[in-house]
């Protein structure tokens, strides 16, 4: 290319650049500014076709398309499977504190779950029955009484209550509360493996770069109680053959459980009424200050 035409489009990107100058706020200022250098500096490696530079217009417009006020929200979808919601998480939880990992929070929580006892059961689909349970403690050890965890995972179909639309209402999801010694207990069934949603833009830009749609087996968290930072994670079944490959990078090796076999009639099948063999799965969180 001229060394002239090089310098036009040079010029192109100063001039966008320069047009944000005035913004009043600083950091909208920044983020716009760096935005336009990082974008022109994409497409000028790239250098797309039109036909390709409307193809990606159609692809983030179907993206917004695909999305509704309910339980879909497809551009998270792809900030997931490209593992920006992972950078973002990675960024904010920088300092090794003590405090357990985060992970991405995912489309499917829904608020006002019901509100559940110690060890009470969320499980109203059939699956492996499981018992999950530990403490929640703070980064000096102190157990924290009181807090609340807030949890949801799929049914073994692999599809969230609200999701899929025949499941009872609030079926493995629920709030718990930790006792006046910080401990949990959550009576379910075993996760399972499941795809994210492909029926959109996104499962067509995975399957045009032969990526699987895949998440390892996982129960979701949000923990919060007073004084200390609110958690969002997950925990991982040990064994699931997706760990490393999970579709939205979410695995991090803290985060992992066994769900160890349990004998019919033992002390906590007893205590919290399974009928017959069950897993068990142990896990202790730890808080930061807020
Ligand atoms: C989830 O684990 O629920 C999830 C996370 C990211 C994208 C899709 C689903
Ligand atoms: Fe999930």
């Amino acid at each position: 290319m001229a060394n002239s035409a090089k310098e036009a489009e040079q010029a192109l990107t100063e001039q966008v650049v320069a047009s944000f100058a005035q913004t009043p706020d600083a950091r909208l200022r920044t983020l716009m500014q760096g935005l336009v250098r990082h974008l022109h500096a994409f497409v000028r490696e790239a250098e797309p076709t039109e036909a390709e530079w409307m193809a990606a217009i159609r692809f983030l417009t179907a993206t917004g398309q695909k999305c509704d006020d309910l339980v879909r929200q497809e551009f998270i979808l792809l900030s997931d499977t490209l593992g920006v919601s992972m950078l973002v998480d990675a960024i904010n939880h920088r300092l090794a504190t003590g405090a357990t990992d985060t992970t991405v929070f995912g489309p499917f929580y829904i608020e006002g779950m019901p509100e559940r006892g110690y060890g009470e059961n969320m499980a109203f689909t059939p699956g492996t029955p499981a018992l999950v349970q530990g403490r929640v403690l703070d980064t000096e050890g102190c157990p924290i009484p009181n807090a609340v965890l807030d949890v949801w995972q799929t049914a073994d179909n692999g599809m969230y209550s609200g999701q899929d639309t025949a499941q009872p209402h609030g079926n493995l999801r629920g709030r718990y509360r930790t006792d006046a010694e910080g401990r949990y207990a959550i009576t379910t069934i075993v996760p399972v493996s499941y795809p994210i949603p492909t029926d959109g833009p996104v499962g067509r830009m995975l399957a045009a770069t032969g990526r699987h749609p895949w998440r390892p087996a996982h129960l979701h968290f949000m923990i919060t109680a007073p004084q200390h930072r609110t958690l969002v994670t997950h925990l991982f079944d040990e064994r699931d053959p997706y760990l490393a490959s999970d579709a939205v990078f979410g695995v991090k090796p803290a985060l992992m459980v066994a769900y160890r076999e349990r004998a019919a009639g033992d002390e906590p099948a007893r205590r919290f009424g399974f009928d017959g063999a069950y897993r068990e799965a142990r896990y202790d969180f730890v808080l930061d200050r807020g």
